[in-house]
């Protein structure tokens, strides 16, 4: 049987991390409790905006994630770090924006290890999109951001069980 005991950290990524990244990492941090693999994948968020630090996340993310069963009342904002990169396995955008201040932050930051990449090109039904920023919008844009996430996470736990069933190295 394999062991893992260094877990595969995912960070997830927006601009101000009080709707979309903290929305994924409610929703990915349950698919990985119902799978039983907790201890095996550790999952944050983070926002490359400070304007929310220390805040919990929007009120109608709120609402919406808990309308799909989604607790994420305990999350609070922080803006990305340049050590991110070094420790997170997996650093996943919502958008390009995010996306490219990510590449920026690693093209001036030493010994990154993360694989940066777009949330998006781990769905199916939304395959490479960007995850569109609902701040602005009205409710039916939060059901929107939960639909791709829900479809990018089944993505990215496909990946997460397929590197887990690797014999350890
Ligand atoms: P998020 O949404 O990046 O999904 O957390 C936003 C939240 C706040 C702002 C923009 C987007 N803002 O401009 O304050």
């Amino acid at each position: 049987m394999t062991t893992n005991t260094t877990p595969i950290r995912v960070l997830f990524v927006c601009l101000g991390n009080i709707c979309r990244s903290p929305t994924a990492h409610g929703v990915f941090r349950q698919r990985i409790v119902d799978a039983g693999l907790d201890a095996q994948v550790a999952i944050d968020s983070a926002g490359t905006g400070d304007w929310h630090i220390g805040k919990a996340p929007d009120t109608r993310a709120r609402a919406a994630a808990a309308g799909r069963g989604f607790d994420i009342e305990d999350l609070r904002a922080r803006q990305v770090r340049a050590t991110d990169l070094q420790t997170f396995d997996y650093v996943l955008a919502m958008d390009a924006e995010n996306l490219a201040d990510l590449q920026a932050l690693a093209a001036t930051t030493a010994d990154t290890r993360a694989r940066i990449a777009l949330f998006g090109d781990y769905s199916a039904a939304y395959a490479g999109l960007a995850v569109p920023d609902p701040y602005f919008g009205g409710e039916n844009g939060f059901e929107h951001v939960l639909d791709m996430i829900e479809d990018a996470s089944d993505g990215l736990m496909a990946e997460l069980n397929a590197r887990l069933a690797k014999p350890a190295g």
